[in-house]
């Protein structure tokens, strides 16, 4: 069974940012698994990297739609991207240098993160994204 699972509550009813949130929740899952099946620390650098690419990908989108919008929480809202990509920079830097391991605990923030920012911060430009035409 999936680690995460993608469910409608998880939807801002936005297609092009559901697709690219079921695509975290996918690496996220694909992160879970490699740990859990034991896969070798190259691999999970590697899977952990594109989980780290993907995410600021993704809010790159959100931001240049918030920038584009004149969303007035723009702000706010990229400075919980930053600390979150800081936090996956840095958990990366750890694990590279064996300081740190893949676990239960950074499956959790990790998964907890990405469920609270989209049901608590990116559903609040659900009108403004929609009233400007983002479908
Ligand atoms: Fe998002
Ligand atoms: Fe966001």
């Amino acid at each position: 069974m999936a680690y995460m699972n993608w469910s409608d509550d998880l939807s801002v009813q936005i297609n092009e940012i559901d697709e690219q949130h079921k695509k975290l929740v996918s690496q996220i899952n694909a992160l879970h698994d490699g740990m859990r099946s034991g896969k070798g620390k190259d691999a999970l650098e590697k899977t952990l990297k594109e989980l780290a690419e993907y995410t600021q990908y993704h809010f790159g989108t959100e931001e240049k739609y918030m920038k584009k919008f004149g969303y007035p929480d723009y702000e706010k809202h990229k400075k919980e991207h930053d600390a979150f990509v800081a936090k996956v920079v840095d958990f990366q830097d750890s694990f590279s240098s064996g300081k740190l391991g893949l676990s239960i605990d950074v499956m959790k923030f990790l998964s907890g993160w990405i469920t609270g920012h989209i049901k608590g911060t990116d559903k609040n430009y659900i009108d403004c994204f929609r009233e400007n035409g983002v479908a």
